[in-house]
């Protein structure tokens, strides 16, 4: 069995959900399954594919902005490395001119019907030339996976980007109707303490589409499908590990197949072998090898999220009143797409030597660097794992989406950050204590002591006999046998 198992190679098709935040450990977990034998068809969307090329650096150095060259293989290096990943980009319904996010709601409510037909033609296709295709591995957000499975007879593999919480949460949803904390005329504001695995959650700690009223919403109708759908999923593979959520995982996993195999972060060969940012990113480590260690404060809140513009001016005041060395990632879109947000007067003179405010940087390269003591985050799932990685306490300021629900996993359970703000409004007079209590005196030592602790988790689940190791394996083998 052993060796009839070995000669078999899975050949999966890998589709992204195209958002920074979901692209980038879509690529990381292809390259790790192709390290182990696997052979992936990688299909990006022709707009992400252009902003990735169009944002590294190779491209920049030799060709104008214009010149988008549709035609570069994003895995190339990662294929002279050995690996067995090809390389497809398919229409998302829209020309590339198209402002997806300026138009951000008829864009997801178009693509939710362009998209899953191109993804079918796209497999009947790639089906037709290659019966050696024999699974899908999709984001759990979309609706449409198993029916796309099913016709093509593929196994459907389900990837879950964010922590098991936040999972459990959208997969229980009925209990949540039962119990009016969700969709009721009269929403309860107690404990909740009856989803399994879950111990206790406050309502506030629901992801922000469980939070709204709005029941009907575009983004609500979606999770809602999808997450009927996920429970046809034949395995789901989450970016998370057994041992810091392990009573969630554990209740999920009495239903389904459910393998935490996280943190999916590049490492050794993998890092840097494929180009995932869809920004070009300004260089940091030159500035940051002139400050002392643990000493920077890096601030940034994700790829695509906007905050108020009052919240800004705050924490651009706080920052200067910390006096703390930092880094701040200031997207140009970061509170409106229509104008660029302009920092307080006084704001540069105030803080030069102090303070590098960039658009985009590469966020794993500063978080690695040893100046860097903590990190100013809005708990997107991403950057989270990156920070734990890199043993880098956090300052949590969460806005929409998972981030709540991640709050808590890093501020109460994990104790490896503190709130940024426990009054609203957020004052500067706040983000300045709270920097300073990330960054020094005995909180700063509790904070790095904890963090430290679940590096090592991490660094262990990844070894050779860790657990998502583990996962990782018997789902190789577990998708052999059902090919077989
Ligand atoms: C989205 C959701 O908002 C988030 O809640 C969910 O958990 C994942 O999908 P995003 O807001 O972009 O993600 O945040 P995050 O998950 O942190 O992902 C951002 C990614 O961009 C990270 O991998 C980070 O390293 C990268 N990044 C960010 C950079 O490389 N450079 C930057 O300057 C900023």
């Amino acid at each position: 069995m052993e060796d009839a198992q070995s000669t078999i190679k899975p050949h999966a098709v890998m589709i992204p959900i195209h958002y920074q935040g979901h692209v980038t450990p879509t690529i990381n977990l292809a390259l790790k399954l192709a390290s182990k034998g696997f052979t992936i068809t990688f299909v990006n969307t022709e707009n992400i594919h252009h902003q990735i090329t169009k944002s590294s650096p190779k491209k920049q150095s030799k060709e104008s902005e214009e010149d988008h060259d549709i035609d570069i293989d994003i895995f190339a290096g990662a294929r002279s490395s050995g690996l067995d990943i090809r390389y497809k980009t398919i229409s998302d319904g829209f020309p590339l001119s198209y402002d997806r996010t300026r138009n951000s709601a008829e864009f997801n409510e178009a693509n939710l019907k362009v998209f899953p037909a191109h993804v079918d033609e796209l497999l009947g296709h790639l089906v037709q030339d290659d019966p050696s295709v024999s699974c899908l591995i999709t984001d759990t957000f979309y609706t449409w996976t198993s029916r796309i499975a099913r016709k093509y007879n593929l196994v459907n593999i389900s990837f879950w980007t964010q922590p098991a919480l936040a999972f459990t949460l959208e997969y229980h949803l009925d209990l949540l109707v039962a119990n009016g904390h969700f969709a009721s005329n009269d929403t309860r504001v107690d404990t909740i303490d009856y989803i399994p695995g879950v111990k206790a959650l406050e309502p506030k700690d629901l992801t922000s589409f469980l939070q709204s009223t709005n029941t009907t919403s575009l983004a609500r109708r979606i999770i809602g499908t999808a997450f009927n759908d996920v429970k046809n999923a034949d395995f789901i593979l989450i970016n998370a590990v057994q041992e810091l959520e392990n009573d969630t995982i554990s209740a999920i996993q009495e239903k389904q197949p459910f393998l935490a195999v996280g943190p999916i972060i590049p490492s050794g060969f993998t890092r840097g072998l494929v180009p995932t940012s869809l920004r070009t990113a300004s260089d940091c480590t030159n500035w940051l090898n002139t400050k002392p260690q643990g000493s920077v404060l890096y601030a940034s809140f994700g790829s695509s999220i906007q905050s108020r513009k009052s919240d800004i001016d705050e924490i651009a005041h706080g920052l200067v009143l910390s006096q703390v060395d930092f880094i701040w990632v200031l997207r140009p879109d970061a509170v409106s797409y229509e104008e660029t947000y302009v920092l307080p007067d006084g704001f540069e003179e105030r803080t030069e030597n102090k303070g590098l405010v960039v658009p985009w940087c590469s966020q794993i390269e500063v978080l690695s660097h040893g100046a860097v003591g903590g990190f100013m985050t809005h708990c997107g799932w991403n950057s989270v794992l990156e920070s734990l990685w890199c043993g880098v306490p956090l300052l949590c300021f969460p806005l929409l989406a998972d981030q709540p629900t991640n709050r808590k996993l890093v501020v109460d359970d994990w104790r490896t950050g503190v709130n940024l703000c426990d009054r609203q409004p957020l004052t500067r007079l706040e983000v300045a204590e709270k920097i300073n209590r990330l960054m020094s005196g005995k909180s700063a030592e509790d904070l790095r002591e904890e963090t430290f602790k679940v590096r090592q988790t991490l660094e262990r689940a990844l070894a050779t006999e860790g657990s998502s190791e583990k996962n990782l394996n018997q789902f190789i083998s577990d998708v052999k046998a059902k090919i077989s």
